[in-house]
């Protein structure tokens, strides 16, 4: 019994938990949700990101912002409630797990990053909106961005195989 598996025997022993234990198609279901989420999620994330990065310069980054920002929000509405719904399922091990904690430590860098990025270096956008670089800061939280959450997704397809 994994010591701080254990604090979460109560989730284990909800109907949720043992739905998506014996349920046959719960499961998959529910993982197909939390693929289409981080679908929207990251892939609104890059889109943005790679026009950071220089990619369509004719485009205001402003524009792109409100533009994508209500896909990834919509994302995280799909992928956060489906993965805690696998969670439920073998909440101890999962929590035991290196690479599931690695997972959760690199989405909450990628929020911090994401953060730091809108109150930070975004308030100058005015300056760089179309037809120019971005400052190499903002490039940098791009780049960045980007390594996280895939790493983030490696994470999640290597959990089964941890
Ligand atoms: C927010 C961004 C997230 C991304 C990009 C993400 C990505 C992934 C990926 C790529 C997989 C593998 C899917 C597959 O190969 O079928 C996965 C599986 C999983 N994720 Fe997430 N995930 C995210 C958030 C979460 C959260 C917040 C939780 C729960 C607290 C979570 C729990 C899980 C679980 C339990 C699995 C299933 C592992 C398995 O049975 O193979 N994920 N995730």
């Amino acid at each position: 019994m994994q010591p701080m598996g254990g604090s979460f025997g109560w989730l284990e022993a909800t109907a949720l938990g043992s739905g998506m234990r014996s349920s046959l198609w719960m499961y998959p279901i529910v993982e197909i949700f939390h693929i289409v989420g981080f679908v929207f999620l990251v892939g609104a994330v890059f889109m943005f990101d790679l026009r950071l990065l220089g990619l369509s310069k004719n485009l205001p980054v402003t524009a792109m912002a409100r533009h994508l920002l209500r896909w990834s929000v919509l994302g995280l509405f799909l992928v956060v409630p489906a993965g805690l719904m696998m969670f439920s399922a073998h909440p101890g091990d999962f929590i035991s797990n290196r690479v599931f904690q690695l997972k959760l430590l690199l989405i909450l860098a990628a929020g911090i990053n994401a953060a730091i990025f809108h109150t930070g270096v975004y308030q100058t956008v005015d300056g760089w909106n179309t037809q120019a670089s971005a400052p190499s800061l903002a490039r940098f939280h791009a780049a960045l961005s980007m390594a996280l959450w895939i790493a983030v997704i490696a994470c999640g397809r290597l959990l089964a195989y941890t």
